[in-house]
């Protein structure tokens, strides 16, 4: 039977006990995370989310009854022990904080049994993810996960002491609102009250908190819960947490000098990393052509080269179509890798039409200066010999080429560097490369929509010397808009705000919203604006991304206490759900089935 805690005291954690506590009382409590019996004497580790600490069992000194007691211990048992610590008598264990002491307890109180759970509690569990999450409330239990989520309170502290000091108020924003467009889909609740009508969660705090600074509070934060109905990936959860800031009368140097501050507090506090500062600034356009990515990963080289150029008017058809349709011919190089077996070439071949390639043309100079290619039939000896001494191959490369319309090619080789970092392992993991990246365009066309839409969000101001092409060439537009990468993650991003009525209408207005239109979602903003409003400027970090980047987890859901799996439902509490009649009687909804599938209407 459950004993209780009538009278007991937790005098410490588990790895609080230390050498300094020999012959000292504690009182411990906590789950056994094994025992084992050695003829007179019966060992548990005890486990809290400290650590572990060793608890013995001497018959003369607990008793026969707590000797008895302690026979019955199993695994994740939650028990109280008294005891005196004492120096370990048998081997010392390096590997635990506590391995040079031991509590021989006096007294044993099992607070609660338990079942065998389904997979064992321990560190680098091997338990597929899938019986993990179902039974989150153990596996949160394992010293990793909650070794993350004790970093992510740090990292959380650590903000707001940075953010107070700085002047800044940490101010809340309704989570019950109206659509504010970051580019996913909203998440919708019905409105009782008002049936047919549908409050949105927000997909960030953005709207309120330039209201907050059309309101004079000047330097808002929030540690603000975000949600974003979007296809989920290792880095993307449905809900998630940013921390987020607005600040009055900056430009976009003050928006990155604090957050540099910031940074360099944080990561220095948080896990001992010195971030040089003042943190490298690459363009957008230089982002993408030199990686073709605008989160380039810098932690290894292997950039892009625009060989447009050198092969302009040469015999292959797949790279002068590419160009005659106004796209480009760029190439990897692969160092020493030219000796990669076919299989392996055809492999990233595939892994590039994953990425919307038509194909990857190759070229591996041999090490006695021939070519083995897939095109060189097509191409004379001189434009080959061009190509690669503008691709820097010498003998034993391989060089890699894709050619189509620039952002395919982009997004093509910015993947295959990515993968090829990685099968060769060209990343020294302990580095942490800061990198912000500036002047994205203000518009990207989407084909699906076919329009421009905001490539940031739509309040984003355009760059001064930018705007009087607005209407003759939109995509041209640069923003004041800024990312700050980490090993190729953006971790955070945020741009200065259009303040002008008039400039924000036009944009609304290049977005295809019609004055009317742009008032019945915005006007709060809109008006707000026709009422004095300082310049102002923000950025939103990603406080799960933050942390997992920190503690270098694969997974975003490893710093999340409960995540949401690839299709946005949660495992243990099985949500979403379905709700009953009545429920959706006072709502005013109705179901709608559709082919075999349910949706609500
Ligand atoms: P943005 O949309 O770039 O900007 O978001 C800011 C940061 O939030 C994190 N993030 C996510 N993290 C986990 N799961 C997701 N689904 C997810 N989506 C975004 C990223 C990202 O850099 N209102 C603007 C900020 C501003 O302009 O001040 C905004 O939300 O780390
Ligand atoms: P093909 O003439 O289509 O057999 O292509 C010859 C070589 O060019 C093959 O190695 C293809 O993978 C490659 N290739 C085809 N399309 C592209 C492209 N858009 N960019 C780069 N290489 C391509």
């Amino acid at each position: 039977m459950a004993e209780s805690m009538k009278g007991l005291h937790r005098s410490h954690r588990c790895t609080e006990v230390s050498s300094g506590n020999i012959g000292e009382t504690v009182t411990v409590m906590g789950w056994v995370q094994k025992r084992r019996n050695l003829g007179s004497l019966i060992f548990i580790d005890l486990r809290d989310r400290s650590g572990i600490l060793q608890i013995v069992f001497d018959e003369p000194k607990v008793g026969s009854e707590g000797f008895a007691k302690a026979g019955t211990l199993r695994s994740e048992f939650v028990v109280a022990v008294t005891g005196t610590v004492e120096k370990r008598t048998a081997a010392v264990n390096e590997n635990l904080k506590t391995g040079d002491i031991e509590v021989i307890a006096s007294d044993l109180r099992i607070l609660s049994e338990s079942e065998t759970p389904p997979f064992p509690i321990e560190e680098n569990s091997q338990t597929k993810e899938d019986l993990r999450l179902r039974y989150r409330y153990l596996d949160l239990r394992r010293p990793d996960i909650q070794r993350n989520l004790m970093m992510k309170s740090r990292v959380a502290m650590l903000l707001r002491n940075f953010m107070e000091k700085e002047g800044f108020l940490e101010i809340e924003t309704p989570i019950l609102t109206k659509s504010t467009p970051e580019g996913a889909r909203d998440y919708l609740v019905p409105s009782r009250v008002h049936p047919g009508n549908f409050y949105a969660l927000p997909q960030s705090p953005q709207l309120f908190k330039q209201l907050l600074m059309c309101a004079g509070y000047d330097r808002y934060f929030q540690i603000a819960r975000c949600f974003r109905d979007e296809d989920l990936r290792a880095d993307r959860q449905p809900e998630f947490t940013q921390a987020d800031m607005e600040l009055s009368f900056v430009d976009v140097d003050d928006v990155i000098d604090v957050n540099e501050r910031l940074l360099q507090y944080v990561f220095r506090e948080a896990i001992g990393i010195d971030v040089q500062l003042p943190i490298p600034r690459m363009s957008w356009q230089e982002a993408m052509d030199r990686f073709g990515s605008d989160k380039p990963d810098t932690r290894f080289g292997m950039e892009l080269t625009d060989v447009s150029e050198v092969v302009k008017g040469c015999g292959f058809g797949v790279f002068a179509g590419a160009l005659e349709q106004g796209g480009s011919v760029r190439g990897i190089n692969a160092k020493g890798q030219g000796a990669m077996p076919r299989k392996k070439i055809d492999k990233l071949v595939e892994f590039a039409k994953g990425y919307g390639a038509k194909g990857l043309a190759y070229l591996a100079v041999n090490e006695d200066g021939t070519y083995k290619s897939s095109f060189a039939k097509f191409m004379t000896e001189e434009e080959l010999n061009a190509l690669v001494e503008k691709m820097q191959g010498e003998p034993g490369d391989l060089l890699l080429f894709a050619a189509d319309k620039n952002k395919v090619v982009w997004d093509v080789l910015g993947a295959l560097r990515l993968e090829l970092a990685k099968q060769l392992e060209l990343i020294d993991k302990s580095r942490y490369n800061f990198l912000w990246i500036t002047e994205f365009p203000l518009l990207e066309w989407s084909d699906e929509e076919n329009r421009f839409m905001a490539m940031h969000h739509p309040f984003t101001m355009p760059m001064e010397e930018d705007w009087d092409k607005i209407d003759s060439d939109p995509g041209a537009v640069r923003a004041k808009a800024y990312d700050i990468v980490l090993n190729g993650t953006e971790l955070g991003g945020g741009s200065v705000r259009i303040h002008q009525n008039d400039v924000q209408e036009k944009m609304l207005e290049v977005l295809g919203f019609t004055k009317e239109s742009a008032y019945e979602q915005f006007g709060f903003l809109l008006n707000a604006f026709a009422y004095g409003v300082p310049p102002h400027a923000g950025l939103a970090y990603g406080l799960d991304r933050m942390v997992m980047l920190m503690m270098q987890c694969d997974s975003i859901r490893d710093v999340i206490a409960f995540p949401k799996v690839k299709d946005a439902s949660c495992l243990m509490t099985d949500a979403p759900n379905v709700v009953d009649e009545k429920q959706l009687a006072e709502l005013s909804l109705s179901i709608q089935a559709a082919e075999g599938d349910t949706e609500e209407v």
